[in-house]
């Protein structure tokens, strides 16, 4: 391993690092998608997956500017997260709801990684005046960001009354203490609701399962 001599040296080793993990994670956001019932959130994860692909392009494209190739490393980091996440997706579920919550999980573990990886690595990329690698990582950093806003909008949504409601546990006294989940399974439900009460973030315990779900024959492909 190249002794890290310089802060370039560390920031190219941080780029490596973040290339070698979009690339990782080429592969492991289509398992995510087939997994995910909700159309909106297979939907959010493709689109994401295609972003992906350009933040691989784009970390190439920095490669280039720094007159390195473009090469990854292993990120035990992501790999570990995507480990966590497929043992955790693959766990049994009463309900698909509380899959597609558990898979939101899972991805935001990965994009709060590759925000703070990236975060790091353009906070780095300014004090070395690279501004094309700056603004080449603040471009993917911004969809990471968008990507996990993205991903927490739909959680709202995922998990219908009936599974927010299931069990003895705590949950059922109060609702809120479940998380971001405990809601509405239906995107047009949610709509109207927004509607009509000029949005108090849907949080309500009504309706259930909705039109935006995958029919289980497209879903059970794996
Ligand atoms: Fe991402």
């Amino acid at each position: 391993m190249a002794k890290v001599d310089s802060l370039r040296t560390l920031l190219v080793q941080q780029l490596r690092d973040i290339y070698g993990a979009e690339k990782r994670l080429t592969k492991a956001i289509p398992k995510l998608v087939k997994a995910a019932s909700s159309e909106d959130l297979s939907t959010a994860l493709e689109s994401h997956l295609g972003e992906t692909d350009e933040h691989v392009s784009r970390l190439e494209q920095a490669f280039q500017s720094l007159g390195e190739p473009a090469r990854g490393k292993e990120c035990k980091g992501i790999k570990g997260i995507i480990e966590e996440g497929d043992e955790h997706v693959g766990e049994d579920f009463a309900d698909d709801g509380l899959r597609d919550a558990t898979i939101i999980g899972a991805a935001q573990r990965v994009e709060h990684y590759e925000i703070a990886a990236y975060g790091t690595a353009i906070a780095h990329a300014r004090l070395l005046k690279l501004d094309q690698v700056v603004r080449l990582l603040e471009e993917s950093f911004e969809e990471e960001k968008a990507a996990d806003e993205k991903l927490t909008a739909i959680a709202e949504q995922v998990v219908n009354s009936d599974a927010a409601n299931a069990e003895g546990d705590d949950a059922q006294e109060e609702p809120e203490m479940v998380g971001a989940g405990v809601l509405s399974g239906s995107k047009s439900s949610q709509a109207a609701k927004r509607g009509s009460t000029g949005g108090n973030g849907g949080r309500s315990a009504g309706g259930s399962r909705g039109p935006g779900r995958k029919s289980s024959s497209a879903k059970r492909g794996r």
